[in-house]
Order: structure tokens, then sequence, then C-alpha cells
């Protein structure tokens, strides 16, 4: 057991979805895996390991936010040996271009997270970015699924809500696409720890326009985006 994963060495696949929500993680495994057993509940933050294609796949809930996530990132990679780690999640779309239910892979996350210039003590803004064979492979899989997926850098924001949205703007002036809360964390710490990460998102609202997905449109979208997450972690 890790400190927060109540999983026996062996357990945990070394490849692994990870939704932010927890029932998300058993959605999908009771979804798309064979065979899935859970293997962890500590805090709710539950995780299952299955086969997808006949492969072993896990799904790991990672919670909101950066700290949240590094947690579940750091004791997968170091005290479960994870090699591959596949974010599903969804964002808020910055680019007028977007619209609800399009599917994103962040190539790179710019971040107001402090976690980095404490780890460079101040002195190197670091640019976490996706691990470039994940990525390449989820743009042909979703090519070949006839998915249309846009493929650019990503805001990891800390604060869900913000006195600032003009940020958003000068960010979307700079080519950012959409915010989320986890994806500079997982990728700087997989990097860190010689693992592989990429993140797949939805966009489930517009912070230009105000639009939200109901969730039912969102259970669809992210089957799309698992489908080719699932299909990434094994190819
Ligand atoms: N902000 C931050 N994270 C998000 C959002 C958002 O608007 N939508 C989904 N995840």
């Amino acid at each position: 057991m890790s400190i927060h994963i109540g999983a026996e060495p062996g357990d945990i696949a070394e490849r692994v979805l990870m939704p932010g929500d927890p029932l998300r993680a058993k959605w999908i495994a009771e979804t798309y895996l064979d065979d899935a057993k859970c293997y962890t509940q500590v805090r709710g933050m539950l995780g299952y390991t299955g086969r997808w294609q006949g492969v072993e796949v896990s799904v790991q809930g990672s919670g909101m936010g950066m700290p949240s996530a590094s947690i579940y990132t750091h004791e997968l990679i170091n005290d479960y040996g994870v090699k591959t780690l596949i974010r599903v999640g969804s964002c808020g779309a910055l680019t007028e271009d977007l619209q609800l239910r399009d599917v994103i892979a962040a190539s790179g996350a710019s971040t107001d997270s402090y976690m980095n210039r404490a780890r460079f003590d101040g002195l190197i803004d670091y640019a976490p970015v996706a691990d470039f064979s994940l990525l390449r492979n989820a743009v042909d899989i979703a090519e070949r699924r006839g998915i249309s997926m846009r493929v650019g850098p990503i805001l990891a924001a800390d604060a869900f809500y913000t006195d600032r949205p003009d940020l958003f703007d000068t960010l979307a002036d700079y080519g950012v696409l959409a915010v989320e809360m986890e994806s500079a964390a997982l990728y700087t710490i997989a990097m860190r720890f010689k693992a592989r990460a990429l993140t797949l998102l939805t966009v489930s609202d517009h912070i230009k326009t105000g639009e939200k997905t109901t969730s039912q449109e969102r259970e669809q979208t992210f089957g799309q985006m698992v489908e080719i997450a699932l299909d990434t972690a094994i190819a």
C-alpha cells in the first residue's frame, strides 16, 4: 500500500487512465474494461484494473487540482511502477474556434501554479509537455476512428473561479486553447520520474460564450475520448 492508494504491488497495470472524478473511473472500468476489479477505495478515490483488448489497463481517479493529481501521479509511478499515464478530463474552452464537446490533446501546459516555481527555486519557468510518442499515437488513433481532435497548449490553473478572466483572453491571444487544473503537474512529475504522460480533454464549457454541456452530452463525448485514450495506452 502507498500512502494514498490501497493496492498491493502488482495490482495496478503499467498503463493507467486518470480521470479527475473517481466515479468516472468506476464508469470507465465498468463500461470498457473486461474483468475490472476495484483495487482502492482510500478517500473514495477509486481505482480499477481490468483488460482492454486483452491488455491490462488501470483507471485511477486523481481528484481535482494539481496538489491532488500530484499525489496520485507520484505514487502510481514510484510505488507501483506505472509507465504510461493518460489523463482523461474536461476543460473550459478559451478560443472562439473551439466548440462544446470538442476533443483536445494537450501538447503542453502553461500554469499559474507555484508548484514548479518552488521546484526550481524561482529560477526557471519549466515548460511541461506531453510525451511525444503518446501524442503521436493519440493523433493517429483519433484520425483512424474519424474523431477530429485539436492538438495544442492548455492552461493548468490552480483556481476554478477567478477574478481575472481578462487573462484568459491574453492566453488565447498566445494560442492557449483551454483551461483545466491538473496537466502541468502530471507532465512535470512524469518527466521527472521517466514515465510517459498525455492529457486528453473534452470541452465541457466555453469561457467566452458561457455555454455548458449537459451531463448526458458530457457522457457521450467522454466515451469517444476514453476510447482514444485506451487505444493509445496499449499502442
Ligand atoms: N476551468 C478550469 N477547469 C475546468 C473548467 C474550467 O472552466 N472546465 C472544466 N475544467
